[in-house]
């Protein structure tokens, strides 16, 4: 183990597998927690997996009433369980692989206001646009999917001239098991589903 090598406490007040199935993503949760601002609008591209489900109840609780949380999932179980959460704003169904088809959602449901940061968590190639076409000006696009391509990305944002805030899913971030471990306490719906799909 390196020095700087990262580990964590395993909690007395949960099931060992149920804190590692966190743990496994637990640099998405924690890192929305550090980029949502009140008042945002966040999009969440993948909102029904894992790590979306923990994203979307950080966002809902940096966001605040004020803000706005999209989660974006695949039409049929996946849509359903997110809605049953009542973990978003509004859950909207669609292909994450077409962007403009996610961006004209997006659009027709705020109105025509572009989200402040966009957050990928889905499991599958090609969302680079649809992650970035959504977000305003200025705004943060953070890809924790393993399946980004920088060039896509990079080059993507450049083709449309979107200046974006573009941030590489680092597993770590700073408290990283302490916030996402808390989700599990905080939100017995979330541990409850944990308990059910991951462990
Ligand atoms: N950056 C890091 O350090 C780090 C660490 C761990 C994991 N990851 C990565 O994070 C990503 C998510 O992990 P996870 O464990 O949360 O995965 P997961 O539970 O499989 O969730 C992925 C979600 O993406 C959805 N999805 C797939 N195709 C879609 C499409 N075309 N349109 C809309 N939604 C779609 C899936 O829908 P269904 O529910 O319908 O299948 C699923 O809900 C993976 O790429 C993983 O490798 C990154």
């Amino acid at each position: 183990m390196f020095e700087s090598g990262i580990y964590a406490k395993l909690p007395d007040d949960m099931p060992e597998t149920l804190a590692l199935a966190a743990l496994d993503v637990a640099g998405a949760p924690a890192q929305t927690a550090k980029l949502v601002k009140p008042g945002d609008y966040v999009l969440i591209l993948g909102a029904a997996g894992k790590s979306g489900l923990l994203c979307c109840y950080e966002a809902k609780k940096r966001a605040g009433v004020t803000g706005k949380v999209i989660g974006f999932a695949r039409p049929g179980k996946s849509a359903e369980r997110l809605k049953a959460t009542n973990l978003c704003d509004v859950v909207i169904e669609g292909d994450a692989t077409q962007p403009v088809e996610v961006l004209n959602k997006v659009l027709e449901y705020t109105g025509g206001r572009y989200v402040d940061i966009a957050i990928n968590v889905v499991n599958i190639p090609n969302t680079e646009m649809s992650t970035i076409l959504p977000v305003r000006d200025d705004g943060i696009v953070y890809f924790f999917s393993m399946a980004t391509s920088f060039t896509k990305a990079a080059l993507g944002a450049e083709g449309i001239g979107k200046d974006v805030n573009m941030i590489i899913g680092n597993g770590y971030t700073k408290g990283h098991a302490q916030i996402t471990l808390e989700v599990l306490r905080e939100s017995k719906l979330l541990r409850e589903i944990f308990e059910t799909i991951y462990v």
